[in-house]
């Protein structure tokens, strides 16, 4: 089960700088209207809300699963190329469903899966450093990118083909290839095209990047390292259904509606100069979350000019915090700085177990109480120390930490960024700003076709 607490943003609990429940209200009409041009777009194969319908037909599920069983006991290590969307997602799944050090665990504690390395920067230092750690003869690689062409993911898959051709020769190294790109154009999808690769996955056409963690993009690393994915996408199934998408919806839907009431809560407090938005897991397994959170709602709501063409520059900016470590670094500034904040707690009811903290020599007030009642503590206090202080925050439920409740969370998350870009009125779906970034490097590195970028640069 997952939830949406929310009573920390009303008026009742934090006064001037909180909601009142008529202004919540005064929405459900154009939730309705929302809703329903959700829908819409949704069955507009044309555009990019392909991530809605992902659950519902497990798109090339069977086929990731086959491969599993055939690349299983072959090989020892998954490294996966890829940058955002197409790095993100497998990070935040690997985080959350598998052991926190699941590399140092051997095969057999890891019933056979494979190891994962996500290597989603250019950085010459840990490139080299990585190369110590896997043995190439006995690694797949996955290399990830929708558009198939982006620099840091190709550079990358070059110097590690380069590496693999060396210790395995050419004709076995396609052995160890995954391509997962897009259907029609760009390099990897050439490669694909000519051989180069054993297995190759399809993201979508209408399935950008940052939406795709429920796509093969995402799911191939999971299924590799044993996550279970059909369960995966039966939460996030489980949460469109509970969310009406693809149903018309009444007034009266909007508060139980989590997505919704998630996204209107943001934007309300924007419209108030609350420009911040802080996600704080109480849980290590679940701050992988926050990261690909922050890209989906930086990159989905920065936009400069809104649907009818309007210099908007809007946006929240979200920031990523960690309970209970942050509490001794951040907390601080929330609880006392500018109240231009909004703190969004991922909180998990029960964990995977309950460690007790012993008998000291001395008498001790935490001796006998368990690690994960010292972590509630701390994560009550904190919230009603906010409270207190007058910052709305609002805390999202989970039961447990589960395939079923990650892939809830998921989809939660993804439909509160479309019912959002439908309040801020711009188009959460495009990102302009990150291909001008890309074509530039194009140009600086001689790319043809992109000379004119290289003028705008001089
Ligand atoms: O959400 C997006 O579209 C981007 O953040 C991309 O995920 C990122 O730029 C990587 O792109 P690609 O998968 O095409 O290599």
């Amino acid at each position: 089960m997952i939830y949406l607490k929310y009573s920390n943003v009303l008026f009742e609990k934090v006064k001037e700088h909180g909601i009142k429940q008529q202004e919540i209200q005064n929405y459900e009409n154009d939730f309705v209207k929302i809703h329903s041009v959700i829908n819409q777009k949704i069955n507009n194969e044309q555009l990019m809300l392909g991530w809605a319908k992902l659950p519902f037909i497990n798109f090339e599920v069977d086929k990731i699963l086959k491969m599993l069983l055939e690349v299983k006991n072959k090989f020892d290590t998954l490294l996966v190329l890829g940058i955002g969307g197409s790095a993100l997602g497998n990070i935040a799944l690997q985080t959350s469903l598998r052991d926190k050090f699941w590399n140092s665990l051997t095969k057999k504690q890891r019933n056979g899966y494979l190891k994962l390395y996500v290597f989603d920067n250019i950085d010459p230092d840990s490139l080299k450093s990585l190369l110590k750690h896997i043995d190439l003869k006995k690694t797949l690689i996955n290399v990830i990118s929708k558009a198939g062409d982006t620099a840091e993911t190709l550079s990358t898959f070059f110097i590690l083909y380069n590496l693999l051709v060396k210790k395995v020769g050419k004709t076995k190294a396609k052995k160890h290839i995954i391509i997962t790109t897009g259907p029609k154009t760009g390099f990897l999808r050439e490669l694909v095209n000519k051989g180069y690769s054993q297995y190759d996955f399809t993201i979508p056409e209408n399935v950008g990047g940052r939406f795709s963690v429920l796509s093969p993009v995402g799911l191939v690393s999971a299924a590799l390292t044993g996550i279970n994915i059909k369960k995966l996408l039966l939460g996030a199934k489980n949460m469109a259904e509970y969310c009406l998408v693809g149903k018309n919806v009444t007034p009266q839907d909007m508060k139980k509606n989590p997505a919704f009431m998630f996204a209107l809560i943001n934007y309300i407090f924007y419209q108030r100069g609350k420009h911040i938005c802080v996600m704080m897991p109480y849980s290590d397994k679940l701050y992988g979350f926050a990261d690909w959170f922050r890209q989906l709602w930086a990159e989905s709501l920065g936009k400069e000019k809104d649907n009818n063409g309007n210099i908007v520059n809007v946006g929240p900016t979200p920031v990523k915090s960690l309970g209970v470590t942050d509490q001794h670094s951040q907390l601080q500034l929330y609880r006392e700085g500018p109240n231009d904040k909004i703190i969004v707690f991922l909180s998990v009811e029960r964990f995977t177990c309950e460690i007790k903290i012993p008998k000291f020599l001395e008498q001790h007030y935490l001796c006998g109480h368990t690690l994960n009642e010292l972590f509630k503590a701390e994560e009550k206090s904190t919230i009603a120390s906010l409270t207190h202080a007058k910052r709305p925050n609002i805390s999202i439920v989970l039961s447990q930490i589960s395939e079923e409740t990650v892939g809830k969370l998921i989809y939660m998350l993804e439909l509160a960024v479309a019912y959002a870009g439908e309040l801020f009125n711009i188009d959460a779906f495009n990102q302009p700003g990150v291909v001008l970034g890309k074509n530039y490097t194009y140009a600086l590195l001689g790319r043809k076709g992109y000379e004119k970028y290289l003028e705008e640069l001089k």
